[in-house]
């Protein structure tokens, strides 16, 4: 990886436009998780303190482009970085043709996704951007699978172009873990559907030494070993992969590792009763919404022997109290092992946070579609503009 780092750059007198991924959940006006915003702090800070001029750009949600809507404006990020970094950050609303600082050392922008031209990487766009800087400095890993004009246009336009420490740190993190692990590597791969993590299956089935798969991803597997799953949600048509997954795994030594047991209910809701059974007791009218006890105690084992651990996507319905213990159960289990232990996605970072386990984690990534994207082995375009850029000036110099 060669890109500029923002740290290596003189930054003082200096007008820095960041962009970072300030895209964090609201309800009813109110953040209810605000660890991307905490993540950005140590390059706010660096850059603050070495006496730049720091503008901050993000997008939050996906509004249509060329609108104010309120329900997407950084307005409560702007007060919860005001707030976390003890300081005023106000929020300028226009800004796109030029603005003034006044006497802030720091502003943050409205909402990226306001601006006609952004998701198609307008040029005209990505200029205007360049204009308002002398540094851009590209920090948000959780944006970078996307070509944007504020996360790639502008890298072509602006002066000097480099990598935030949260982006550098965040792939420094993530080649560890793919290029060299130490071994046994663990991965846990949760979530629905086995078609959206296709692809990530079947990078790490050629890496690591055990596969977990859990939530509905494992009914898939199940299935494919001749189970029935009742109602549960499972993809018939990927059957076929899912076998042919096992046997990659096989010929490698290494294993998949579905449930033996798991939790079912009839439906999923706060008072649904459930049940644990064995894979193979599954009723047809029954869908499975955890891993059952048996499958916990296995699993927490292989994990506490793991010497690298990779986990992505809750195991169960774990927003329902009965169906939660499973992917509890693994949150400690990752948060205790001595192994080097790194999560990421969405939903993985709310269990994190629910079950309080963040600062026993060695790595995690704020990337949701980036960390998949990154762990998959695509090339990240924001990524590569910089490493672009970084060659450009290598050449010139
Ligand atoms: C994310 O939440 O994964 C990033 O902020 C990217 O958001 P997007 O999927 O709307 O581009």
């Amino acid at each position: 990886m060669r890109m500029l780092a923002m740290s290596d750059l003189q930054l003082k007198g200096k007008r820095i436009l960041i962009r970072e991924d300030l895209n964090v959940p609201i309800k009813n006006g109110k953040i209810t998780s605000d660890a991307r915003i905490r993540a950005t702090l140590p390059t706010i800070q660096f850059a603050l303190k070495a006496g730049a001029s720091v503008m901050l750009m993000s997008h939050l949600g996906r509004p249509e482009e060329g609108h104010y809507e309120a329900q997407f404006s950084l307005a409560p990020v702007a007060e919860r970085l005001s707030t976390l970094l003890e300081q005023d950050v106000p929020l300028i609303q226009s800004w796109i043709n030029g603005f003034a600082m006044e006497a802030h050392p720091i502003v943050l922008l409205e909402n990226v996704r306001f601006l006609t031209g952004e998701k198609e990487n307008s040029s005209d766009l990505a200029q205007k951007m360049a204009r308002l800087c002398d540094i851009f400095v590209m920090d948000a890993f959780a944006t970078s699978h996307r070509t944007e004009a504020s996360t790639c246009g502008i890298i072509d336009y602006a002066p000097t172009s480099c990598a935030g420490p949260l982006l550098i740190n965040e792939v420094e993190a993530l080649t560890k873990i793919m290029n060299h692990p130490k071994r046994p590597v663990v991965a846990i791969v949760g979530g629905s559907k086995v078609s959206t993590k296709l692809n990530l299956l079947e990078t790490l089935v050629q890496q690591v030494d055990s596969l977990m798969v859990g939530g509905g991803i494992a009914n898939t597997f199940i299935a494919a070993e001749g189970y029935t799953v009742g109602k549960s949600l499972y993809e018939p048509d990927l059957i076929d992969e899912a076998e042919r997954l096992m046997v990659t795994a096989k010929k490698r030594g290494a294993e998949i590792i579905y449930p033996t047991d798991v939790i079912v209910a009839e439906r999923l809701s706060e008072d649904s009763e459930s049940s644990a059974r064995l894979i193979s007791q599954v009723d047809d009218g029954e869908k499975i919404y955890d891993i059952g006890p048996d499958t916990i105690k296995h699993w927490v084992s292989v994990i506490k022997k793991a010497k690298t651990i990779l986990w992505n996507g809750p195991v169960g319905a774990f927003e329902f109290e009965q169906f939660s213990k499973g992917t509890r159960a693994i949150a400690k289990a990752v948060a205790d092992s001595n192994g080097f232990s790194i999560a990421g996605g969405g939903d993985t970072l709310a269990a994190i946070e629910i079950y309080d386990v963040a600062n026993k984690i060695d790595y995690i990534s704020t990337g949701g579609g980036a960390f998949l994207s990154f762990l998959e082995g695509k090339q990240l375009p924001a990524i590569a503009a910089l490493e672009k850029f970084a060659a450009k000036q290598e050449k010139v110099t």
